[in-house]
């Protein structure tokens, strides 16, 4: 599908024409996203600039973090923090450097303040202070994260403190979406510092090019199976992954971006005209026809897996039937609700004893299931569903290192958002941050951070992948 103001934005002349005629329509920023495979220096020669409160507790973290990823670390208060930068960023040859002798002129690539020890109103001052000079500072497509301790933890005031970072983190969001820029929050428990690396990484990186206003935690509730957590070219190498709803949009895209991990995907669809087994063939995958709507489908995954270890579960498969309640009929509601959330809930059930130790589950949420809308109560409703089930199913599979995420997307460019009437769908690419729709393979990015090895820290959320949709936001 094209998007007219999304090509007019790419060009030069056109922007600067708007700018001219002072048009009231804002053009969108061209996203700057990963390409090929991930890497072990995904933050190769990034100016990363890193700020923080006090005694900045997760310092160290950030030092090991952004030099093994390949980063330039710049630091706003120098000599206090340089000690903490030395060893890190020296063992890569990678500074640190003092902002101060950075050109005014040279841009930044992202900018991460430590804000975990912030406990008392006065301490977020820290916000303003260091980011109210150098968010102008920021390349297109830059990138801002700001780390905090849980919000609930501590006194009132300490969780007045750390929740307050909440609302400044996805107002700066929408301030900075206009040139392609995002800023997240990534919370980091206690005992969980040394799972936070990879989560910093990926926001940081152009893989998370989509995901902006977002808030994740970082916690040890998931047990460790593998104490390998770093970020890794081939994660997956070895590993089987299943992705129902494969044979297009965020499907295809997420069993391809799987396989470039190094994962043995098995491609499900309800059925195979060509496009399915064509996947699988380029991505020396399997190819099953299955309904998973269907009685007998977890019956049928179960003998699949019978043999086969699984490691990897991305339950995408989903439908709409939009329609007004009043217009709805039984086979409306009956569908939607069996293929996106009763089909997870049975799907699983019958593959848990082939789920690895260490295993990943991912389902798809949407910002509907989060926000409703007209003509989609049961959509939302099969959407808000499979967020109770991914936050229970977490806590319960837990002690066997298995991780459960939801991925919510937003408006993204895919057959079934090509069904949308034009002005709904022209409405839903604005109304957000960045001001555009998102690709299938934002979501697939977001998918396969979920399920690599050093996604350990994260289980139960719901991370939306919406360009910061003004939507239920
Ligand atoms: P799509 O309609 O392009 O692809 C969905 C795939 O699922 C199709 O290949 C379809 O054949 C398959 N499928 C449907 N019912 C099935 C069944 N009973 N058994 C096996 N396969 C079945 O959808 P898209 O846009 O790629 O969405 C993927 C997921 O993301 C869905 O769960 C959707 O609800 C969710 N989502 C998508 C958004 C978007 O903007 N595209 C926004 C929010 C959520």
């Amino acid at each position: 599908m094209t998007d007219l103001l999304l090509s007019l934005g790419s060009n030069a002349q056109a922007r600067s024409l708007f700018r001219t005629l002072g048009l009231p329509i804002p053009l969108p920023a061209t996203l700057r996203r990963a390409r090929g495979p991930v890497s072990d220096r995904e933050l190769a020669d990034k100016k990363i600039l890193f700020a923080a409160h006090a005694d900045a507790p997760l310092a160290s973290m950030c030092a090991s973090a952004l030099a093994r990823a390949g980063a330039d670390c710049y630091l706003d208060d120098f000599e206090p923090l340089r000690e903490r930068f030395r060893g890190p960023c020296e063992a890569f040859g990678r500074g640190p450097h003092a902002l101060a002798l950075l050109n005014e002129s040279t841009k930044l690539d992202g900018v991460v303040v430590d804000l975990s020890s912030a406990s008392a109103v006065g301490d977020l001052r820290v916000l303003y202070s260091s980011l109210r000079g150098t968010v102008t500072r920021l390349r297109p497509s830059g990138r801002v994260v700001v780390l905090a301790a849980s919000a609930a933890e501590g006194d009132a005031e300490k969780r007045a403190t750390q929740q307050a970072i909440d609302g400044f983190v996805r107002s700066l969001a929408k301030e900075l979406g206009r040139n392609g820029s995002t800023a997240n929050l990534l919370r980091v428990k206690d005992d969980s510092e040394s799972r936070a690396g990879a989560a910093l990484t990926w926001l940081l990186s152009a893989r998370s090019a989509f995901v902006t206003g977002q808030c994740l935690e970082v916690t040890s509730s998931a047990r460790t199976v593998n104490a390998n957590t770093g970020t890794h070219n081939r994660a997956l190498e070895g590993k089987t992954a299943l992705v129902t709803g494969a044979a297009r949009g965020i499907g295809a895209a997420t069993a391809r971006a799987l396989a470039r991990d190094g994962a043995h995907v098995v491609c499900v669809d309800r059925q195979d005209d060509g496009a399915l087994s064509a996947l699988a063939r380029e991505l020396s995958g399997r190819a099953v026809a299955l309904d998973i709507a269907a009685e007998d489908a977890g019956e049928s995954l179960r003998a699949l897996f019978a043999e086969r270890p699984l490691d990897v579960v991305v339950h995408n498969a989903g439908i709409t039937r939009d329609k007004t309640l009043a217009r709805m009929t039984d086979a409306h509601w009956d569908d939607v609700l069996a293929v996106n959330l009763r089909s997870i809930v049975e799907t699983t059930r019958a593959l848990e004893p082939a789920l690895r130790e260490g295993a990943r589950i991912i389902t798809l949420s949407s910002v509907a299931g989060i926000a409703g809308n007209t003509g989609q109560c049961a959509y939302a409703a099969s959407k808000a569903g499979v967020i109770g089930w991914t936050r229970a199913e977490s806590a319960r599979l837990a002690s066997r290192g298995i991780t459960v995420n939801a991925v919510a997307p937003g408006f993204i460019e895919t057959k079934m958002t090509e069904a949308m009437p034009v002005a709904i769908r022209e409405a839903a690419r604005r109304l957000s941050a960045l001001a555009q729709g998102g690709r299938p393979e934002d979501v697939a990015e977001a998918i396969a951070f979920f399920a690599s090895p050093a996604a350990q820290g994260l289980t139960g959320h719901v991370l939306r992948v919406c360009g910061g949709a003004l939507i239920g936001a």
